[in-house]
Order: C-alpha cells, then structure tokens, then sequence
C-alpha cells in the first residue's frame, strides 16, 4: 500500500486513529423519471415511555427502522443559526426540519450540544445531561425531539464515552487530590524517572519534577498523550486533546455514571447514539511502549502503531451491557459506532459476529474511507461492498462516504472536472445498496471543503499546532448553504463562526430546488426510490459483470415484481457494457430506467451494448 502523504486531504481523521488499527497497512495512514414516491405508510404508535416526549408515530414495517434508514449528520454549529450570534442552534434545525423531511432522511444524528468548553468543539462535554447554552435549552431540544416525531423524523444524539471535557466536575474533583472521590475515574500514573534507562530525548520534552510519562504514547492531535497535573504529582492520559481527559472504564462507577446520561436522553425520546471515538475506551492495563513506525506525523510526533490503546478487548464486554440496556427500551434504539477499523473481520466483531449482540451500526469506512488514497476504483468498491454485505454474519452495513472530520467526499473522490457527476455516483453507491446509508450535511448540494489558507483564521486546534502540514477540519465543518442571500441564508451575522463557503451563490438549496439536473435533485430521487421501490428497499443484491475494472453494477431483486439494475462508470472515458443478469435469477427483458444523471441513458431499453457516460450513474427496473 502507497504510504499516507501528509498533506494528502484523504482520510484526515481516519490518519490520527490509523495507527492504532493494528497492522502496517492502516499504520501507514491510514434525471428524473420517478415520481417522487414516498409511498407513505401506515402510521402506528410505537413507542411509549415516561418522557411525554417518547411517544409518536413512526411507519408499520417489520424491520427495525433503522435497516432502511438514511441517517444525516447535522454539525449544530453549522447547520442553521436561529438567534444571529453567527453560530448553529437547536431552534435552528428545529426550523429546517421540513426540508428534511422534504429531503428523505429517517433520522438526524446531531454532534454533541451539551454544554462545553467548545475546544473540541462539543467533543469536550462538561455535563452530559444538558445543553449548551450556544446551542439553546432543554426545552429546546425536546422541542426538537417531539417536532420531529411529528414529522416521522428521529434523533440520533453523539455520546463522547471515552473522556469528558477537563472542565467537567467530575475531572476537577479528580484532579484536585489522588484521594478525591471521582481521582479514580480516569487513567493516571506517577511517570517514571526521566533518568530510567530507554528514556528518549522526545519523552524528555515532557518531563515534570523529575518524570516523564510512563511510555511513548502520543496524543492523536498533537504531543504526549500524558499530562501532567502538579495537585497530584502525576500525569493523567488523554487520546484526544489534553483538554479530554481519558475516562477510567475499568471502574465501574463510571459506566453506570455513563450509562445513566444515556438513559437520560432515551427517557427523552431519542432513538439512540452515534459512539465517538469508542474503539478507544480502554488502555493495555501495563501501558506498554507502542511500536514505533519511523518518521513523524503532522504534528510532529513518533508514528506508532496503535495495539495498546484501541481495540481492546474489554471494550465489547462494555458493549454488550450497552446493548442490552438499550434494549430495555421500547422503539429499537439504535447504536450506531465510529468504528475506523482495519478490515471487515474487525468491524464484524463489533456488530457481535454471529450473536448479533453489540452494535447494531458500526459504521463501515472501508468502502468510504478506503485505504488506497480514496481513489474512485471500480474493483476496490466491489470489493469492500461485497465484503460488508457476506462477511458480517448478516448484520446490517452501515455505509458512510462522509463527516465532519475528513475532507468532503467530493474533494477526495473528485478529478477536478467530472466533481458533480462523482457526487451523483457516491450518493447512487450510498442509497442503492442494502446497506443503512450515514450522510453529512451539504453532501446533497455537492457542497465542497473550503480549508483556510490563513493560519490566523483557523478555528479547529489540531490546525493550529498542525500548520501547514494539517490544516484542521474547520474546511468539512462550513456554514449549509441555504440561499444565494447574505450568509448563504445560515445566519443574519455577517460574522459566521466559519466563513460561508464562496460557491454558495449557486451550491445552496433554494437554488438547486429548482434546477433538474441539480445534485439536491439526485439525493432526493435516490432515496425517494429507496423508500419506495420494493426491490431497493429490501431486495437481494448480486454483483454483475464483476471483472470490469470500469464499472460497478449489480442488480436488486425480490424474486417477485421488477428487479433493479445499477450501473455506474468510475472513469472518466466513456464505457459500453452488457448485462447479464442470469446470476441472479433475474429474466426480465422489459427495461425502464428509473434514474439516469445523462439524458442519454433516459431512453435506454435494454442491456445489451448500454454506454455509460463518464462517472454516469444509471437506475432501471427490469421486468
Ligand atoms: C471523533 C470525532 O468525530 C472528532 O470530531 C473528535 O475530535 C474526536 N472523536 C474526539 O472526541
């Protein structure tokens, strides 16, 4: 595998946990021909609990809600200010919730809105039951929750399990004496002697009355992963900035304390969490030294493989409490993980493997996120499809192209010339397969990474101390792009907490609502055909034409009614192919396209000699 340049956009966010997921390979770096279906169903109550807010009305299906699903990522800050101050809020996605609707998601997952010092922007939480006052209120979030129940909508909320903000009360207890209450629950150590034998001089760096840290560990966004707090002569272990003090899950007040903030928002109504960064709850209990992999990171640390600090084993005991406490509750909750992982063995343990009894989504980034520099490849995605759909004991894939740590997927997939098209095929990948398809906003705008060109004007830390090998992820966390008006219709304050990314003038809602051929367009008709074609909703999938390098095609069948075929060119070169569709069982000659991003496939009636535009992506029923 090609080694991970540093200045390589790819993978940003998968870079700092690469090391850590075992292995060289990761350590290296890791149209418009449907009606717009929405077959609504029948409408039943569901779920009922002692929060008023938890009952509502979702659709009869005898699926769990979240096997058909397609989840959107909302960055509070970014999505829509309600009250001018230049920054995201509840009552700000509480008013868009229509266009969601609109749009065709199931369900939201908001990134944290608890109350936070905001160094890492939210992923620094000081009280896990509450919201932060830059964000609203309770009241606003359950306001939030029971609007969108009206609308059929569901809220997913981010739960950081792995450390707390160092503003917390429960670190500044600990911090303030080894024998405080609260000392033990989070990781620290007494260093050992900066004279020891085997101490380097980079280790000396961080030498404090006489010690340095127990071992090499480094931070993920920059320097030791050991701080040292003089109150207690000792240093205490952060993966994450030293302002996220690591939670101590070998004690088991801390999963109860933990356990209970989830029960608090499922008491509330929400249909389950997105697990930040958990593959990283715990640490090799005798802190061995990491490997180290030769030469430095962006920040200028050791690259070092990550066996001692994720992944271990103790986590999935953790999970499968979590799991069954989830479970208690009415509604099939949902836990959906951020689970950079090395290969599909690894992600199938963490659904539970055959007993099914751990995460129901962990998120799959090897299709979205793939190693090979993210290059759009035909055979490379074939690959990983076929892996997560036959290698997970018939857990449900997750499918994920996109977030707010990584640069925007049409950036990373994009050639510079067909981005609009290579958008249309991710999201034609993202919505056809069987797969639970994760979205981030603005992905169905096509709206791009705008990453600072000034060191001055970067918010997100790790671009600060990265500059300019990492310029941080402030590019993937712009403003959404609501109107071609002031501020791209996301605030009244010309002084947004991120500038307004320069495209919005023609990337943004209002004006892609009424243009065919926009990219908006082509994410509402995939998941409005998703929604409503019986073959997408729940058809087998089977791989067609599996040698072509060029292009991806498979065919959705439910054995009774119309299949669906999909093709798509992953080049930049036109591409002829012929479909033979007898593998799957399929016989019908009768083609219809249902979607197409090139006016020539629209008429296409047969699969035989069908020429795919570059990167085109074609949708037809076969009967
Ligand atoms: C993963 C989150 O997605 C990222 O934004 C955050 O910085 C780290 N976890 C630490 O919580």
């Amino acid at each position: 595998m090609a080694p991970c340049f540093s200045r390589n956009p790819a993978q940003r966010f998968a870079r700092h946990l690469a090391p850590s997921l075992s292995g060289l390979a990761l350590a290296l770096c890791l149209g418009s021909l449907i009606a717009a279906a929405g077959a609504q169903r029948p409408m039943i109550e569901t779920a009922t609990q002692a929060h008023p807010a938890a009952a509502f009305a979702f659709p009869a299906s005898p699926d769990p809600w979240w096997k058909h699903a397609v989840v959107y990522e909302i960055y509070p800050r970014s999505f829509q200010d309600s009250n001018g101050d230049g920054i995201g809020d509840l009552n700000g996605i509480t008013s868009r919730l229509d266009y969601l609707k609109t749009l065709g998601i199931d369900a939201m997952w908001i990134s944290p809105m608890y109350p936070s010092p905001q160094v890492d922007f939210g992923y620094d939480i000081s009280n896990y039951e509450s919201v932060d006052p830059q964000y609203g209120t309770l009241a606003d979030m359950d306001k939030l929750i029971a609007e969108s129940k009206k609308r059929g909508l569901r809220i997913c909320l981010d739960m950081v399990l792995n450390h707390t903000s160092d503003k917390h009360p429960w670190f500044i207890d600990a911090a303030s004496s080894r024998t405080s209450p609260k000392h033990d629950w989070y990781v620290w150590n007494d260093g050992k002697s900066a004279d020891a034998p085997g101490v380097t001089a980079y280790q000396k760096r961080f030498e404090h009355e006489g010690k340095v840290p127990p071992n090499n560990w480094v931070s993920g966004f920059g320097g030791s992963a050991w701080e040292w707090v003089p109150a207690v002569h000792q240093f205490y272990y952060h993966k994450f900035y030293k302002q996220q003090p690591d939670l101590n899950w070998d004690n088991p007040a801390v999963e109860k304390a933990m356990f209970g903030a989830m029960r608090f928002w499922l008491d509330r109504g929400v249909a389950g969490f997105r697990l930040d960064a958990i593959p990283t709850l715990f640490e090799d209990p005798q802190l061995r030294d990491e490997r180290e992999l030769g030469g430095v990171n962006a920040q200028g640390d050791p690259n070092l493989a990550g066996n001692y600090t994720d992944n271990l084993p103790k986590v999935h005991d953790v999970i499968r409490r979590m799991r069954a406490m989830v479970d208690s509750y009415p509604g099939d909750r949902v836990l959906i993980g951020e689970t950079y992982l090395p290969n599909t063995a690894a992600l199938d343990q963490w659904y539970g493997g055959e007993a099914h009894d751990e995460l129901q989504l962990p998120m799959d980034m090897l299709v979205g996120f793939h190693g090979d520099h993210d290059k759009l490849t035909a055979d490379s995605f074939r690959q990983h499809i076929v892996e997560v759909e036959t290698q997970v004991h018939g857990s449900q894939p997750l499918l994920v192209f996109d977030n707010h740590d990584n640069v925007r997927a049409i950036d990373r997939y994009g050639d510079g010339t067909h981005n609009d098209q290579i958008n249309k095929l991710l999201a034609t990948v993202l919505f056809t397969t069987k797969a639970t398809a994760l979205m981030y906003y603005g992905e169905e705008l096509g709206m791009t990474t705008t990453t600072p060109t000034h060191k001055e004007d970067v918010k997100d830390p790790i671009g600060i101390t990265g500059w300019p090998q990492e310029k941080g992820r402030d590019g993937e966390r712009t403003p959404m792009q609501w109107t071609p008006g002031p501020q791209a219709g996301f605030s009244t304050d010309p002084h947004t907490w991120l500038p307004v990314a320069p495209d919005y003038k023609t990337v943004n809602v209002q004006v892609e609502s009424k243009e065919k051929g926009s990219e908006l367009a082509w994410f509402e008709q995939m998941m409005a055909l998703r929604r409503s074609n019986p073959a997408l909703r729940s058809g087998t999938m089977t791989m067609l034409d599996t040698s072509n390098p060029d292009v991806l095609s498979y065919v959705r069948s439910t054995g009774t009614g119309p299949a669906v075929v999909i093709a798509m060119n992953f080049t930049a070169e036109p591409k002829t192919l012929s479909l033979d569709l007898s593998s799957a069982g399929v016989t019908g000659t009768s083609i219809k396209t249902l979607a197409a991003d090139d006016a020539s496939l629209l008429s296409i009636g047969t699969l035989k000699n069908v020429t795919l535009p570059p990167y085109a992506s074609w949708v037809a029923s076969v009967q």
